[in-house]
């Protein structure tokens, strides 16, 4: 028997993708982004996508803006069906890669308090607090805002 091993791999996203990243972003979200505000965004100015791909499916993304030495991560998933598996680990070392590349010196985001893996994984990435967003969430919980200096 052969055995093949698949690698994920990271993919510029472009705008004429934005139905497969809305759908992977469903999937991610209680409150998705549509495949139009996807297409507008990823045809902007100053924003990046990133996709993870095993083999030819998308299993993770990650939107990013960036301005001078600044950067953002807008929204960030991996599939339900991938989870566990370092696959996050992967795409936001990417993505921190992206925005270095770029001049990128300081990397912002925003996560709910409630979000213990996001946070777990944040954390166990050398992300440190900046404060909180009081109810920014339309659940009512606080948003902790965290960077990283690149
Ligand atoms: C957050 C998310 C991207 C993590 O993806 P992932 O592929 O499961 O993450 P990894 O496998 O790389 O895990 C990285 C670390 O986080 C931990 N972790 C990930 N999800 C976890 C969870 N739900 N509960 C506890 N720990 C978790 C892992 O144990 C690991 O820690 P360790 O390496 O120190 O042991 C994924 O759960 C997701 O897409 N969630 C829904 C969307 C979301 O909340 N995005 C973030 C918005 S700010």
């Amino acid at each position: 028997m052969i055995a093949f091993e698949r690698t994920a791999q990271c993919r510029h996203l472009s705008h004429a993708s934005s139905n497969e990243v809305a759908a992977l972003h469903a999937r991610c979200f209680d409150h998705p982004w549509s495949a139009k505000e996807f297409e507008g965004l990823l045809a902007s100015t100053g924003i990046y996508g990133l996709g993870l791909y095993l083999g030819a499916g998308l299993i993770g993304l990650s939107l990013i803006r960036a301005i001078l030495d600044e950067a953002e991560i807008l929204t960030i998933g991996i599939d339900p069906a991938h989870r566990h598996q370092g696959m996050g680990a992967h795409l936001l070392k990417a993505s921190e890669s992206l925005v270095s590349g770029l001049g990128t010196r300081r990397f912002f985001l925003e996560v709910s308090v409630r979000n213990d893996g996001a946070l777990r994984l944040y954390q166990s990435s050398g992300w440190q607090s900046e404060g909180l967003r009081k109810a920014y969430y339309r659940d009512g919980s606080d948003a902790r805002v965290l960077s990283k200096l690149l």
